[in-house]
């Protein structure tokens, strides 16, 4: 089938099987191997992107069904190369990652979080994460590092991602 996508900015025009997931289109087609598998069954979380600027899970949705859409991965929401977002900046201030398996969903969902809720409660920020799997956090860093994003981008009146 054919499928047109924008991912990170740039226009895709693609030759998939009906069968693709966007998750394996993001990372064997287009090479954005940011978008992580995990369970492969809509369990974990760490293959989450955004598409039209909601957190979904990748390995559940095919390819055909993301027809026009507008996908973020992480690779896409650093300022530029070997930057980091205020969001990923964060993570990293606060350890709020270790092996970082399940960072790039994480740093995706708290984009989304923060484009919808500027200033969300301890509980908002872990019903955000809740569908996603650390495995080596505890999830006390994560929490942390998503309100301390929080908080910087409203000091600096900055819309997520810039
Ligand atoms: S790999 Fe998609 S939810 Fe686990
Ligand atoms: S940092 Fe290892 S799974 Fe989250």
């Amino acid at each position: 089938m054919h499928v047109k996508l924008s991912v990170n900015g740039q226009a895709h025009a693609l030759d998939v099987e009906p069968r693709t997931t966007l998750l394996d289109t993001l990372r064997d087609t287009l090479k954005l191997t940011g978008a992580h598998a995990g369970c492969e069954h809509g369990v974990c979380g760490a293959c989450t992107v955004l598409v039209d600027g909601v957190a979904v899970r990748s390995c559940l949705m095919f390819a055909p069904q993301a027809e026009g859409s507008t996908i973020t991965t992480v690779e896409g929401v650093t300022p530029g190369p070997g930057e980091l977002s205020p969001i990923q900046d964060a993570f990293c201030e606060t350890h709020g990652m270790q092996c970082g398996y399940c960072t790039p969903a994480m740093v995706l969902v708290a984009h989304a979080l923060l484009a919808d809720n500027p200033a969300p409660t301890r509980e908002e920020i872990v019903e955000a994460i809740s569908g996603n799997i650390c495995r080596c956090t505890g999830y006390a860093q994560i929490v942390e590092a998503i309100a301390l994003a929080a908080e910087r981008l409203r000091g600096s009146n900055r819309p997520v991602g810039a």
